[in-house]
């Protein structure tokens, strides 16, 4: 069947420019043959990691959720802004809940990471701090990560970004991710549930 791959908007706030992009993505996986799974991350509240509360209750229900999620996907793509050079606290957050489920979510899958950023030159150090946690957990992360700046005014109405040339970056990125995770399927050791 077509590959299965979830989307994760890593803003909280409504008006997210990274939700949009992520909405875009999706759009461009959908073209490309993919299921696509739109998710944003408001969509899984959970308190902050605290040792004592896994010991008393385990897993919260917005932690399972997003496992959940994880588990019905061969790959992923999260489009996060950039907080201080880095991974938002909230992202984070969720990731270290998730991190805990067993059999653990993140292992051997691949994953797209993507930026929207109001500033010039995009969230790409947010990127590469996501990078470590995601690969300590054992997730293939694609190489080429797409960071787009000036995100408050670079889509269009049609939900497309203004720029062609950058349209054009973020769908041959999204094809090629694709590409790379039907091939590992097909011939590689991915593990396709
Ligand atoms: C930011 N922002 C930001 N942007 C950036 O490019 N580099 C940075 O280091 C930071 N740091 C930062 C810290 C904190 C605490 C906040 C709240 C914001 C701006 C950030 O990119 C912007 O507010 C949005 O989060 C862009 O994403 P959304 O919300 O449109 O998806």
């Amino acid at each position: 069947g077509p590959l299965r791959v979830l989307v994760l908007g890593a803003a909280l706030r409504a008006e997210s420019t990274n939700a949009r992009l992520a909405a875009l993505v999706t759009r461009l996986a959908a073209d490309a043959g993919a299921t696509v799974d739109l998710a944003a991350l408001h969509e899984f509240d959970m308190p902050l990691y605290d040792g004592d509360v896994e010991a008393a209750d385990g897993l919260p229900a917005g932690a399972l959720a997003l496992r959940d999620r994880l588990e019905l996907c061969d790959a992923f793509a999260i489009s996060s802004p950039e907080y201080n050079a880095s991974v938002p606290g909230a992202l984070k957050n969720a990731i270290d809940w998730v991190s805990r489920a067993r059999p653990q979510p993140f292992r051997t899958k691949h994953a797209l990471l993507v930026s929207a950023s109001p500033s010039l030159v995009g969230g790409n150090r947010g990127l590469w701090a996501l990078r470590v946690p995601l690969e300590h957990l054992g997730t293939r992360v694609y190489p080429d990560m797409f960071s787009l700046g000036r995100s408050h005014q670079a889509f269009a109405a049609d939900g497309l970004l203004t720029d062609p040339g950058l349209q054009q970056r973020l769908a041959e990125t999204v094809t090629a991710f694709l590409g790379l995770v039907e091939a590992d399927a097909r011939y590689g050791c991915l593990q396709r549930r």
